[in-house]
C-alpha cells in the first residue's frame, strides 16, 4: 500500500433492509482516498454517496448494514479495519469526529439542540485534545470566525435553533474543522450557503489540504466546485462507481455514457453562454425494483444486448476506469 493513502475502500456493499425489500443502496464500490488530495463524488440523488459517507464513518441508519467488503483507514497507528470497529465502541469513538470527520447535508444530524453551538465544539475539542480552558475558549472563537460567523464570543454561547440554516451549517463545519482531521468527509457542504461563504470555506479546507495534509471526500452535485477543488473524481449511479479518474481523466476524457450525460446535463464553467444543456432522458430507476445488469442500460443511448449482464470495471489507463461493456465502441464513434 502506498503511503500517500488515507483510506481505502474495497468492494464495499451497504444494503437496506425494510419490509422485507432490499436496496442494493452501495453495491460494490472500490476507491482511495489520498493525503492532501480532494476526491470528489458525483451522481444524481439517490445514487448512493450519503450511504457510502454514513458507511466510512460507521453512521448508517438502522436497517442498513455493511454486507461486504473493507473499509481501511491508514492511520500513523498502522491500519485500522474500520469496518470491523463496533460502531459505538471505544476505537470507533476516538476515530471519528477527530481523525475522521464530516460535515453532513443536515446540520441537525451533527449539531445537538439542547446545548451551546461552543460547548458542543469545546466538547470535541475535550475528547480529542489536551488544550487547555483558555486555549479551547480561544479555538471555539476562532474557528467561528473562520466560517464568517459575526460576533463569534457572543455567538460561540447561543444554541442551533438561534442560528440560521446558514450558521448551522457552518458551525457544523466548524466543529468538524476542530480536531484537524485526517480524513475530511463532506456531503454538499455548502448547498445552503451564499458563494462568498462558499467561497470561505472551500479556502478553509484548501488549508486542511496543505497544513496538515488532510485528505478530502468531496461530495457534490456542483461540476464548476469539481473543475475547481478535485484532484480525483468518482461517478456514481445506482450504487456503484461507473467511471473513475483524474479531474482531466473525468472531466475532459469522459467515457461512461452516463458521465457524458450528466456532464452535458450542467452548465460548466467556461465551457461559455453557448453551451447545449440535455437533461438526461428517463428518470433513475426504483431502487427496490432495479434493472438487471448495467444499472445505466434502460437510459443510455448505446446499450447493447452485452449491458443485460453487470458490467466489470476496467482500466482504461492507470488513472482512470470505467463499468461499461462498450466505452470503446462509443470512443471510436467521436
Ligand atoms: N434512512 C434510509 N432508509 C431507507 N433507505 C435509505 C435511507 N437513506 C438512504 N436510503 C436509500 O439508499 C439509496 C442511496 O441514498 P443516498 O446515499 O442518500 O443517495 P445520495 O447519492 O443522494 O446521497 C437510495 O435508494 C435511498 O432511497
Ligand atoms: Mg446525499
Amino acid at each position: 500500500m502506498a503511503n500517500d493513502v488515507a483510506l481505502s475502500v474495497k468492494d464495499l456493499k451497504t444494503f437496506f433492509y425494510t419490509e422485507r425489500r432490499l436496496n442494493r443502496a452501495v453495491n460494490g464500490v472500490s476507491f482511495e482516498i489520498k493525503k492532501g488530495k480532494t476526491l470528489c463524488i458525483v451522481g444524481e440523488s439517490g445514487c448512493g454517496k450519503s450511504v457510502t459517507a454514513s458507511t466510512i464513518m460507521q453512521l448508517l441508519p438502522t436497517l442498513s448494514r455493511i454486507e461486504e467488503g473493507e473499509i481501511v483507514y491508514h492511520s500513523d497507528r498502522g491500519d485500522i479495519r474500520i469496518d470491523q470497529l463496533e460502531r459505538d465502541g471505544k476505537q470507533m469513538r476516538a476515530i471519528r469526529g477527530s481523525e475522521i470527520a464530516m460535515i453532513f447535508q443536515d446540520p441537525m444530524t451533527a449539531l445537538n439542540p439542547v446545548y451551546t453551538i461552543g460547548f458542543q465544539i469545546g466538547e470535541s475539542l475535550t475528547y480529542h485534545t489536551d488544550l487547555s480552558r483558555s486555549q479551547k475558549r480561544a479555538r471555539i472563537v476562532e474557528l467561528l470566525k473562520n466560517m464568517g460567523i459575526p460576533l463569534p464570543e457572543k455567538r460561540a454561547g447561543e444554541f442551533p435553533h438561534n442560528y440560521s440554516g446558514g450558521m448551522r451549517q457552518r458551525a457544523m463545519i466548524a466543529m468538524a474543522m476542530s480536531c484537524n482531521p485526517k480524513i475530511l468527509i463532506a456531503d454538499e457542504p455548502t448547498t445552503a450557503l451564499d458563494v462568498t461563504i462558499q467561497a470561505q470555506i472551500f479556502e478553509l479546507m484548501d488549508t486542511l489540504k496543505r497544513e496538515h495534509d488532510t485528505a478530502i471526500m468531496l461530495i457534490t452535485h456542483d461540476m464548476g466546485v469539481v473543475a475547481e477543488l478535485a484532484d480525483e473524481v468518482a461517478v456514481m449511479y445506482m450504487g456503484n462507481i461507473v467511471e473513475a479518474g483524474t479531474v482531466d481523466d473525468v472531466l475532459r476524457r469522459p467515457r461512461h455514457p452516463y458521465t457524458r450525460a450528466l456532464l452535458d446535463s450542467i452548465p460548466v464553467l467556461g465551457r461559455g453562454k453557448n453551451q447545449k444543456i440535455q437533461s438526461i432522458r428517463g428518470s433513475t430507476p426504483d431502487p427496490y425494483d432495479r434493472p438487471v445488469g448495467c444499472q445505466f442500460a434502460p437510459r443510455c443511448d448505446y446499450a447493447t444486448d452485452a449491458c443485460k449482464a453487470m458490467p466489470d470495471e476496467e482500466n482504461i489507463s492507470d488513472t482512470h476506469r470505467i463499468m461499461c461493456w462498450n466505452y470503446e465502441e462509443i470512443a471510436a464513434r467521436d
